[in-house]
């Protein structure tokens, strides 16, 4: 039997259907939740995705907006910028669109995000309380793929999740929120890397598989044990003289195949992608909470 579809559009509309009603308090009792986007240079994707998120904010009542800055700017200039968001009391959220172009380093200027308002969760403050167990914000994309099955009530305590990536945005901090201790958390967790020795077969061990490498058809039937779950983050690009375009979107996992062996499977597009900007917009509305009083940022929801 096909597998059953983790819908991450319609969850993501769940989510910020609920999120709007927050919104709409915080707006009535003291002010709409302002998010603050820095856009450098003029990458196309990265235009696609601030445009994306800004209005998806704006969409339920957060009140969004973008600080384009030329590829050409210093490091001194947008890192001076980013100060001036971070001292902006009526800024709730910092959003710094990465990639940065050129040489410009994304570490420093991610360091000048006051971790209070870090609702991409990239700060090394939150980074660390994240992998302490003590959250506050959890990166968005890995944030996404736990409520989309948490949304779908697939059990995570004491299941073995793979995740295929060990990166910085997805892998490692998933790695680290599986590792909670609660009801969201409390699994066994493997993290495989391009170095992995017998990578099928590790995968092939997880009740629930993550694939987040950035590579097509890296998880496919053979892999994956029957009824197990899998979410797929990848985004990838690939050419389709069939479609009107020339191409289209896939993620890293053989959606066609694995979803005759799996018992549940996110699709690309259309899964973990909504869910990643739901995120961004829930912990905006926390940080306008925490901001004003009314929540406070332990938890990572
Ligand atoms: N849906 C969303 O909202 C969303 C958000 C973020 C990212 N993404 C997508 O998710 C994918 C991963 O993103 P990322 O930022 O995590 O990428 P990344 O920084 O390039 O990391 C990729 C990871 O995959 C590992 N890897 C590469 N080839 C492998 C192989 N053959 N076998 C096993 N592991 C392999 C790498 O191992 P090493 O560490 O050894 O190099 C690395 O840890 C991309 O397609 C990206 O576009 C989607």
């Amino acid at each position: 039997m096909a597998a059953k579809i983790l819908d991450g559009k319609q969850t993501a509309r769940e989510v910020r259907q609920e999120l709007g009603g927050r919104v709409e308090r915080l707006a009535e009792s003291f002010r709409a939740p302002r998010l603050a986007v820095v856009l450098v240079g003029e990458d196309p994707a990265s235009r696609v995705y601030v445009r994306n998120k800004g209005r998806a904010a704006k969409r339920i009542g957060i009140d969004a907006e973008t600080h384009e800055l030329p590829a050409t700017v210093s490091q001194e200039t947008l890192e001076a910028r980013i100060g001036e968001l971070g001292a902006d009391p009526g800024v709730d959220g910092i959003l710094v669109q990465l990639p940065l172009p050129g040489d410009l380093d994304a570490e420093r200027v991610v360091r000048r995000i006051p971790p209070e308002k870090d609702v991409d969760g990239l700060h090394p403050v939150n980074v660390g309380d994240l992998a302490r167990g003590t959250p506050r914000f959890a990166p968005c994309t890995p944030a996404g793929v736990l409520e989309l099955l948490d949304r779908h009530d697939i059990p995570i305590r004491g299941s073995h999740v793979v995740i295929v990536g060990r990166s910085n945005l997805v892998g490692r901090p998933l790695a680290s929120l599986l590792l909670l201790k609660g009801d969201r958390g409390d699994a066994t967790v493997t993290v495989c890397h391009s170095r992995s020795r017998d990578l099928a077969e590790i995968v092939r061990t997880g009740d629930v598989v993550v694939a987040a490498v950035g590579r097509p058809h890296t998880v496919t039937a053979d892999m994956v044990k029957p009824g197990a779950v899998v979410v797929d983050v990848g985004i990838n690009r690939i050419d389709d003289p069939t479609t009107e375009s020339g191409s289209r979107l896939v993620g890293d996992v053989d959606f066609e195949a694995v979803r005759e062996v799996a018992s549940w499977i996110s699709p690309v597009p259309g899964g973990v992608g909504p869910m990643t900007i739901a995120m961004l917009l829930a912990n905006t509305v926390r940080a306008a909470e925490a901001h004003e009083g009314i929540g406070d940022l332990a938890g990572s929801r």
